[in-house]
């Protein structure tokens, strides 16, 4: 079941459990693996792309595990106990798992390879290996600094200052990781503060670490402890919903336990911005990260200038904003958002094709583009592979006169297993072709 086809249905109503985080949920199996005795991850997300960077913590002689579908148990092996794997490290379509485990494999003993599916093949790597080279690292790319990476371990590094050019949390917990193994303190300065879970994560394990918004220093010489990680759902799966309830007459949805950590939720703002009804209950702390209820009904939505600052606290949610600028009145517009071209497709250029598709009128810019909202009619849509893309597109066909064809929909496994039963249980009118 590839491809899929999404029409209206009626008004959407219910609660919709959403799975866990993905960037906690790599996160915490990592840190667990490097850490002293036994952690359990609660909330764990079963995507093809955690699943990927545990099963590749387990070729490195990690024993992890799965009680039940969520659970893990991760008996970590120390920051110095893990062994070669006899063979590469598949990272699947996960951006995310290579570029973290670059880092952490840089301070290994021994040599490594990570490889990746087509679309992770060819995403840019230079961005965390010239870095890492400055820390005394070697990391070898394809040509053309594309996977598969040649992680050389053996080598001594140094952590030092960096200031990464792009606004990316995973260039900055490669970093990080890095700088576990490395001698002198490592800090990280952020010209537009991104993601913080790797910090917090690592403090909650115990390494010394300090950081605000844009800044995180770590200290040379600490040591892992295990501890329990509670992962909440995930904001970035909680969008479509959000989006997908705004545009439908009649519909509310309750979305329970959400990570609402800030530097996440800026679709909320522009959301908002654009006239959303979209209530925050029983917003509560829970293992370091706010999360909360949200509570969404349909709203007519008008067309805004996306503030540039909200761009990296909403990164992986513009192909959804695009379907909600789709079905507003007036024109949305986005800037400083060329990190959408290398994303698991050029996001930019692919929700403009899907979006024209079906009767929008879209311009698209070298770092952004510009959408009319308007009536939206069937066609057939391609997602390049990428799940945002093809959950979009399930979104938008809410609001078509017509059918939505919408072709490669397989890898939504990577983020949101079980999407397509949650989202006709609520009263999507999605079918598997
Ligand atoms: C992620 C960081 C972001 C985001 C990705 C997850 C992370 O990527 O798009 O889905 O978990 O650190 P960039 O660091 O490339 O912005």
């Amino acid at each position: 079941m590839n491809d899929w086809t999404s029409r209206k249905g009626g008004a959407l109503h219910g609660e919709v459990a959403i799975p866990g985080d993905k960037s906690v949920s790599h996160r915490a199996v990592m840190l667990a693996a490097l850490a002293e005795g036994t952690s359990r991850v609660r909330g764990f997300l079963e995507g093809e792309d955690t699943r990927a960077t545990a099963h590749v913590l387990q070729q490195m002689g990690v024993r992890i595990d799965a009680p039940a579908p969520g659970e893990r148990i991760v008996h970590g092996v120390g920051l110095h106990g893990l062994t070669p794997a006899d063979g590469p490290l598949d990272c699947g379509n996960s951006g995310t798992g290579m570029r973290l485990l670059s880092g952490l494999l840089a301070g290994q003993a021994f040599d490594s390879v990570l490889v990746g599916d087509a679309s992770l093949s060819r995403r840019p790597m230079r961005r965390v290996t010239e870095p890492l080279a400055r820390m005394g690292a070697r990391v070898e790319t394809h040509a053309g600094g594309y996977p598969p990476l040649h992680v050389y371990g053996g080598r001594s590094l140094r952590g030092g200052m960096h200031t990464p050019d792009i606004a990316s949390a995973q260039v900055k917990s490669a970093l990080l990781l890095a700088g576990l193994y490395a001698h002198g303190e490592t800090v990280v300065r952020e010209k537009r503060p991104t993601r913080d879970y790797t910090e917090r994560m690592l403090a909650a394990f115990g390494w010394p670490v300090t950081f605000e918004p844009g800044h995180v220093q770590l200290d040379a010489g600490g040591r892992l402890t295990a501890t329990d990680v509670e992962v909440p759902a995930d904001f970035s799966s909680a969008a479509f919903f959000l989006v997908a309830a705004c545009i439908v007459p009649g519909s509310e949805l309750r979305l329970p336990g959400v990570g609402l950590n800030p530097r996440r939720t800026g679709l909320l703002d522009a959301l908002q911005l654009m006239g959303a009804d979209i209530q925050v209950e029983n917003r509560r702390q829970a293992a370091g990260e706010t999360v909360g209820d949200l509570i969404v009904r349909h709203a007519p939505l008008r067309g805004v200038d996306v503030p540039e600052a909200l761009v990296p606290d909403m990164i992986d949610e513009f192909p959804i904003l695009f379907v909600a600028a789709a079905a507003a009145s007036g024109t949305t517009t986005i800037h400083g958002a060329a990190e959408l071209r290398v994303k698991e497709s050029d996001r930019l250029a692919v929700m403009a094709t899907a979006l024209r598709t079906l009767g929008i009128t879209v311009d698209e810019t070298p770092d952004g583009a510009s959408i009319v909202g308007g009536p939206l009619g069937g066609g057939v849509v391609d997602s390049h592979g990428d799940h945002r893309i093809a959950m979009s597109m399930a979104a938008a066909g809410l609001a078509c006169g017509g059918t939505v064809h919408i072709r490669d929909c397989a890898n939504v496994a990577t983020s949101f297993p079980g999407f397509v039963d949650k989202a006709n249980a609520c009263g999507f009118a999605l079918a598997g072709v």
